[in-house]
């Protein structure tokens, strides 16, 4: 029997998060933390099962979803592809991901292309870099209501990327990764839906926008001068960036007492930048440290934090590993 596996890298924002919302630069990275879509052709209604979730249902010929409404962005991935002139068949199909759901690590964008990517696969066609980011993106429409894309371009296309919303990727990074500097996720374990602390911030931003506008300014200017950091391996710099743009995201009310606590920890324990990453109000902080004082950190974090661990840039976006 036909079967096809596909995997997708997670991602971590390192700048410029809900600001890119509304027009203004990102930087994202593709980490290296994975989700998996193994599908086989079966009859319909297709079925789909998330391992480790109660997201389980089964999706009809009609491509109505029966189950989970979790499955509602499978649903318009296929609604897509069918739009597109794909002779849509049954399937089965397994999504499994290392990426935590919800904690603003890009669980939903890498499951729709990990998805997308194996489906058209199994079907006999190779989708292209600018056809994956398409599905993801029109994945997360569901997902979260008002994405940018950041987190489409990033599982797609892999590596450090300098983003912005309705032009796509304005330049690719070179690693940020020397032996002396690395980078740590820590999860506060508090779950929340993207669209809420959007929304919350596009609702404050019309609200006081002739002094809000400014942190907008702020937060693309950290960018050009990270990206120009980023480039010139200064890492004290990008550091010092980082904090900035955590003081810019508190402001706009999507930090919380979690967060923090885990950012000033870090900071107390030798990190040089640590931040909130993804939509905030709970989710994950990043923290960039010195190599010899990530023990240190995660020793002082373990108290407030989910899980912690010490991530790798994950060069390559979504791919098909077997089919
Ligand atoms: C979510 O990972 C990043 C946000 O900026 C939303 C978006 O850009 O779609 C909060």
């Amino acid at each position: 029997m036909n079967k096809s596996i596909a995997i997708s890298p997670g991602k971590v924002i390192l700048f410029g998060e809900h600001f890119v919302v509304r027009g203004t630069k990102a930087i994202v990275a593709a980490i290296d933390l994975y989700a998996k879509a193994e599908i086989e052709e079966s009859s319909w209604p297709s079925e789909i099962i998330s391992e480790g979730t109660e997201i389980r249902g089964k999706i009809t010929q009609e491509l109505k979803v029966v189950g989970s409404k979790e499955l509602e962005p499978f649903a318009r991935i296929l609604s897509v592809l069918k739009n597109w002139g794909f002779q849509i068949a049954g399937f089965k199909a397994k999504i499994s991901s290392e990426i935590p759901m919800s904690a603003g690590l890009g669980s939903s964008a890498a499951s729709a292309a990990a998805f997308s990517l194996s489906y058209a696969n199994l079907l006999g066609y190779k989708l292209n870099d600018k056809e994956l980011f398409t599905l993801s993106h029109e994945a997360e429409k569901i997902t979260h209501g008002n994405p940018s894309g950041v987190d489409s371009a990033a599982v797609t296309y892999g590596g450090i990327l300098v983003f912005k919303k309705d032009v796509g990727i304005i330049s690719k990074l070179k690693s940020l990764f020397s032996d002396k500097y690395s980078l740590i996720i820590a999860d506060t374990g508090i779950k929340r839906s993207t669209s809420v602390p959007v929304r919350d911030v596009l609702i404050l931003s019309e609200k006081l926008w002739p002094a809000v506008s400014l942190i907008y300014d702020a937060s693309d200017r950290i960018v050009d001068l990270a990206n120009e950091a980023i480039n010139n391996e200064d890492y004290e710099t990008i550091g010092t960036l980082m904090n900035i743009n955590q003081g810019l995201l508190n402001s706009m009310g999507v930090s919380s007492l979690e967060l923090e606590e885990l950012i000033y920890r870090s900071r107390l324990a030798g990190a040089i930048g640590a931040k909130l990453t993804g939509a905030g109000k709970g989710g994950s902080a990043i923290i960039l440290a010195p190599s010899n004082k990530v023990d240190n950190i995660l020793d002082r974090i373990k108290c407030c934090s989910k899980w912690a661990s010490r991530i790798k840039i994950s060069q390559e976006g979504a791919r098909i590993i077997s089919g």
